[in-house]
């Protein structure tokens, strides 16, 4: 096996459960995998990135071959100082394929020794998205089945009361 290693970049303002089972697959593949939350520069967070490395490291507290950790930067520069040349993304429908392609070719004309390998996400996670669980949660919907109950606990301490 050439690569032992993978990064899985996001943002996981929450981590789901999408995000959760991509990474056990993925250990199906590598022997480690690095999350890397990712400082958001576009989109406006819940979680502090230190809250969702905090939240990751809880829920793969038991996996010695997942790692957590937050980046601040390009994701092909933090890859290199790491010294992994794997990086993995979900997708989860036809939405997500433009938006991947173009950052994959981006990551790849900035640092051509990455590759990005995709994972299809799970048909029964395929409608899970962080911005729409934090919707839900705003308005007072339940998120039970979406989230690993850790994180269910804290999205409902961030978003105290549903508005009206
Ligand atoms: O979970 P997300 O928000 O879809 O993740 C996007 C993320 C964090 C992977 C992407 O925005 C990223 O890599 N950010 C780091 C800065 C960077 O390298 N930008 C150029 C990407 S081509």
């Amino acid at each position: 096996m050439r690569h032992t290693s993978a990064i899985y970049p996001g943002s996981f303002d929450p981590p789901t459960l999408g995000h959760i089972n991509l990474v056990n697959r993925a250990l199906g593949i590598f022997k480690r995998v690095v999350i890397a939350v990712a400082t958001n520069t576009t989109k406006a967070s819940l979680f502090t990135p230190e809250e969702r490395v905090e939240l990751l490291q809880s829920i793969f507290k038991d996996n010695p071959n997942v790692e957590v950790t937050h980046f601040h930067g390009l994701l092909v520069d933090y890859a290199r100082k790491r010294g992994v040349e794997v990086l993995l993304r979900g997708l989860r429908t036809n939405n997500d394929y433009e938006y991947e392609l173009q950052m994959a070719f981006s990551n790849k004309s900035i640092a051509p020794e990455m590759e990005t390998i995709f994972l299809m996400t799970e048909n029964q996670y395929s409608h899970i998205s962080s911005t729409l669980i934090k919707e839900i949660a705003y308005f007072g919907g339940p998120i039970k089945k979406m989230v690993h109950p850790l994180v269910e606990k804290a999205v409902r301490k961030k978003i105290k009361k549903p508005k009206p």
